[in-house]
């Protein structure tokens, strides 16, 4: 089956007791016995258990070790009682899994040994089978089985911010080679773009039809676009992504930082649901990105720095903005820092289950 086909009947069997969890039933719009939680980046550095069981592995071999990814998911949903999972990987990992030259570095993130640039660089994104990923499908059997009635967040990156990094060849704050071979060389972008979305979705399938029950498209760093350019430039991929999951019915997200001026159209892009950093009130949010769709977030993850009665009167803040959308998943507006306390977490979660519990 080639990456943007619409499958009808391949979706995996699906669980009742986690089709009636709360996150699910809130990205389906309908009525929950509280407003879900989950945070982006729950498994990871903030977490003392984790850095015990990542010590000297580094982060990409950790994410080809089914055992070791099915712990660190686990973590935070033991500790912390969030109302969903998220796989532990990253978005370079499919990248990685195609024979991509790149690394994590520690502190810094991901970094590629040969930027993207020219069409001969182009023939290096080849498709992503499901054999790329033997560990991916894997860890997921293995998370499906301990997880019970909580459901499991897939993800990816989405092909405006991977390829921001293959062009760049790491982080950037200006993204002035990504732009300039977007400016200045549309039709080459948009090959790069259509590959790196049938990756993307090769990805995503493999998640789905290993157990994952909703995904998420992770476009962090689209908000240095303006809208013009966003709908001319990158919308088409993001959207080929989106129809590409279309047909197993799994609840779609979408999540960008900075996308005030692009959230409507990152609802144009096809998700059920959007996310929303913190520059934003969510009854605002929701006015941007029109009918039909659910939104998540948006405490700012810096507000879990301040003393409980601060994180607890932003909480009511956030949770305030939220009582006239159609449908809420609780969310900071962005991942959890690394030196967040992780106790934090926790009364935060519960916190929004026991104001919100109907
Ligand atoms: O959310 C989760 O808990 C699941 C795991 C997850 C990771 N990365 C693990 C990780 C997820 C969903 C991601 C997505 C990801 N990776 C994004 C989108 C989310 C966002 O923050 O906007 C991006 C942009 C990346 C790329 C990336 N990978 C960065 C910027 C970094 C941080 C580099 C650093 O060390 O500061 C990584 C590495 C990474 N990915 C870590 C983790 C836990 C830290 C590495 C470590 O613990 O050694």
């Amino acid at each position: 089956m080639s990456a943007n086909e619409i499958p009808t009947d391949r979706s995996t069997p699906a669980r009742p007791d986690v089709q009636q969890s709360a996150f699910l039933r809130a990205c389906r719009r309908e009525p929950v016995p509280h407003t879900p939680v989950w945070f982006m980046r729950q498994a990871g550095r903030s977490l003392p258990e984790y850095r015990k069981v990542r010590e000297g592995i580094a982060m990409l071999d950790s994410c080809m070790q089914p055992d070791l990814v099915t712990e660190i998911t686990l973590q935070p949903v033991r500790r912390h009682h969030v109302d969903a999972a998220i796989f532990f990987s990253d978005i370079v990992v499919p990248l990685k899994a195609i024979g991509i030259d790149l690394d994590i570095k520690p502190g810094v993130g991901p970094v590629i040994e040969r930027p993207i640039r020219s069409r001969a660089d182009l023939d290096r994104l080849r498709e992503l089978t499901p054999e790329d990923v033997p560990y991916v499908t894997e860890a997921i059997g293995l998370l499906t089985a301990e997880l019970g009635a909580t459901p499991l967040i897939g993800f990816a990156g989405a092909p405006f911010t991977l390829a921001s990094y293959l062009v760049e060849g790491g982080p950037s704050r200006n993204h002035e080679h990504t732009k300039a071979l977007m400016y200045g060389d549309p039709q080459l972008w948009a090959d790069l773009l259509d590959r790196l979305a049938a990756i993307t979705s090769a990805f995503l399938k493999v998640q789905i039809e290993a157990g994952a029950s909703a995904v998420q498209l992770f476009d962090s760093w689209v908000g240095a676009l303006a809208p013009v350019d966003y709908r001319r430039s990158v919308l088409p991929a993001s959207r080929k992504v989106f129809a590409s999951v279309a047909g197993y019915g799994v609840p779609r997200i979408h999540f960008g930082v900075g996308t005030g001026e692009l959230l409507h159209d990152l609802g144009e892009a096809g998700a059920d649901v959007v996310g929303v950093d913190w520059r934003v009130p969510l009854d605002e949010a929701a006015r941007r990105v029109g009918p039909g769709k659910a939104l998540q977030g948006n405490l700012d993850p810096a507000v879990l720095f301040a003393g409980a009665e601060a994180v607890a009167a932003k909480t009511g803040e956030v949770l305030e903005a939220a009582r006239g959308l159609e449908g809420h998943v609780f969310n900071l507006g962005h991942g959890v820092l690394p030196d967040t306390d992780p106790d934090a977490l926790t009364r935060l979660v519960a916190d929004v289950h026991e104001r919100t519990a109907r």
